[in-house]
C-alpha cells in the first residue's frame, strides 16, 4: 500500500506543515505540496490545460491512497484543494483515461487548525467526491496546532494513531 499526502495550504510552511512533516515521518508517507505547483482555476473552455494540473494529478494517482491535508479556512477546505478537485472535472471531460485512474483508490481526508473545535460538513466534499470517483472513502481526522505551541502535541500524535490504525488500514 502505497499513500502520499497532499497539502493544501495557503502557506507551505504553516501549521498544516507541521502535521504533514510530521505524519511523513512518522508513517514514511510521500508527500506534494499543492501550493508549489501552478494550478489555474477549473475554467469551461479549460483554457488552464497546460498548467501543472495533469501532471500533478498523474504523480498522485501513483499511489494506492491518498489523504488530503487542508487547513481550515472560513469553515471549508483551502481554496487551492478546492481549486484541485474543481480542476479533477477536465478528467472527467477531456482526459478520461486519468480521470479513471482514481477508481479504486483509497482516500482519507485532515484538517488543521488551532483548536480541536469540528465543523459539521466540512469532509463531505472529500466523502462525496471519493464516492462519486469510485474510491474508497476510510475517513477523516481534524487536528490543531495550538498557537503558543507550534508542534504536534501529545495529544494529537495519540488522535493521528488511533486514525492510522482503525481508520486507515482496512485493508
Ligand atoms: C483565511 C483563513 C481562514 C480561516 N478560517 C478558520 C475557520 O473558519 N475556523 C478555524 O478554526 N480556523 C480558521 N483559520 C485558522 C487556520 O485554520 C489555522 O491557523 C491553521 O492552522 C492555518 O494553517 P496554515 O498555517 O497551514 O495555513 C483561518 C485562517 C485563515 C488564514
Amino acid at each position: 500500500m502505497t499513500t502520499i499526502l497532499i497539502q493544501g495550504s495557503s502557506r507551505s510552511n504553516g501549521d498544516t506543515r507541521i502535521v504533514s512533516d510530521f505524519l511523513v515521518k512518522k508513517y514514511g508517507w510521500n508527500f506534494i505540496d499543492l501550493a508549489e505547483k501552478e494550478i489555474g482555476h477549473y475554467d469551461y473552455e479549460y483554457k488552464n490545460s497546460n498548467d501543472d494540473f495533469i501532471k500533478t494529478a498523474k504523480e498522485i494517482l501513483e499511489y494506492d491512497r491518498l489523504i488530503f491535508i487542508t487547513p481550515v479556512y472560513w469553515y471549508a477546505m483551502s481554496g487551492i484543494m478546492k481549486v484541485f478537485f474543481d480542476r479533477i472535472s477536465d478528467l472527467i471531460r477531456i482526459d478520461k483515461d486519468t480521470g479513471r485512474r482514481f477508481r479504486g483508490k483509497q482516500m482519507a481526508a485532515i484538517s488543521s487548525c488551532n483548536s480541536p473545535d469540528k465543523y459539521e460538513g466540512f469532509f463531505m466534499p472529500f466523502k462525496l467526491s471519493a464516492d462519486y470517483l469510485g474510491m474508497t472513502y476510510l475517513g477523516d481526522i481534524n487536528v490543531w496546532i495550538a498557537d503558543e505551541n507550534k508542534s504536534v502535541s501529545e495529544e494529537v500524535n495519540l488522535l493521528l494513531d488511533k486514525f492510522e490504525k482503525e481508520q486507515l488500514t482496512l485493508s
